[in-house]
């Protein structure tokens, strides 16, 4: 049995921002690109969102907005994140057509209600000041048929797995990587969260990914350092909604 361990507050972890910024667009160069085109295909295999908004709730450089526009192009791909560097930046790395960038943050989403046919977010709700406030944002902005899935690290990844992540890493990586670690939560707190918010009809589970995603991204696959590291040990997602299979 996995010992429990407490979660952490965990800060914008590398301190300096710039810094941050500048770490986390090499970690998605290395190694966070795959993954988020192996969700986009997910997504794209789940949702059956023919048209609207989406919004990707911390989407740092921009890699899932990229991935999910080329997937929808009849969608509006809407990142969104708390800085304003790192919408920037996003924005710059982004060609795609069908995208916007918003610097807000998720504790007061600036939507409508039920104006949002998919919210999506992949690394990000560890850093949430305020979890249950963010998922009642996410309730409150979610169309009637909306569509949702929310990808994060799961605090009880067993410890070998995270240093065998962690020595793939550079020092400020490897850092950041262990205090998101202690910050995530695991399946059973989501779980009792998103029932809280009012979201209890999502599954919250290991992530793992249908054979089509993975079949897609397979060369992908191959190639990256991260491979055959159990996506399913290390992330967990909230997904569903009235369009999924
Ligand atoms: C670890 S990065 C993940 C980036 C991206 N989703 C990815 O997978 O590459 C977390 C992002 O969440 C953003 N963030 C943290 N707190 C936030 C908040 N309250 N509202 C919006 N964005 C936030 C940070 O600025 C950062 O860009």
């Amino acid at each position: 049995m996995v010992e429990r361990k407490e979660r952490l507050e965990e800060e914008f972890e590398l301190g300096e921002e710039d810094e941050a910024i500048h770490e986390y667009e090499a970690l998605t160069d290395g190694y966070l690109h795959v993954t988020a085109s192996l969700i986009a295909d997910e997504i794209a295999h789940l949702a059956k969102t023919h048209e609207g908004v989406v919004v990707d709730l911390g989407c740092g450089p921009g890699s899932l907005v990229k991935e999910l526009a080329l997937r929808f192009p009849q969608l509006l791909v809407i990142g969104l994140d708390i800085s304003f560097p790192m919408t920037k930046l996003a924005r710059e790395r982004t060609t795609v057509e069908n995208v916007a960038f918003v610097t807000a943050d998720v504790h007061h989403l600036p939507f409508q209600t039920r104006s949002v046919q998919m919210i999506v977010s992949h690394g990000a709700m560890h850093h949430w000041r305020e979890l249950a406030r963010a998922l009642a944002e996410v309730k409150q902005v979610l169309a009637d048929k909306g569509f949702v899935y929310l990808s994060d690290l799961k605090r009880d990844t067993p410890d070998e797995l995270v240093r065998e992540i962690a020595a793939l890493l550079n020092k400020n990586q490897a850092r950041a990587f262990l205090n998101s670690i202690k910050a995530a939560y695991t399946v059973e707190e989501l779980a009792a969260l998103a029932a809280a918010a009012g979201l209890g009809n999502l599954h919250v589970e290991p992530e793992s990914f249908s054979r089509r995603a993975i079949a897609r991204n397979i060369e992908k696959l191959r190639e990256s350092p991260l491979r055959g590291m159990r996506q399913a040990a290390i992330n967990l997602r909230m997904v569903g909604g009235a369009e999924t299979l």
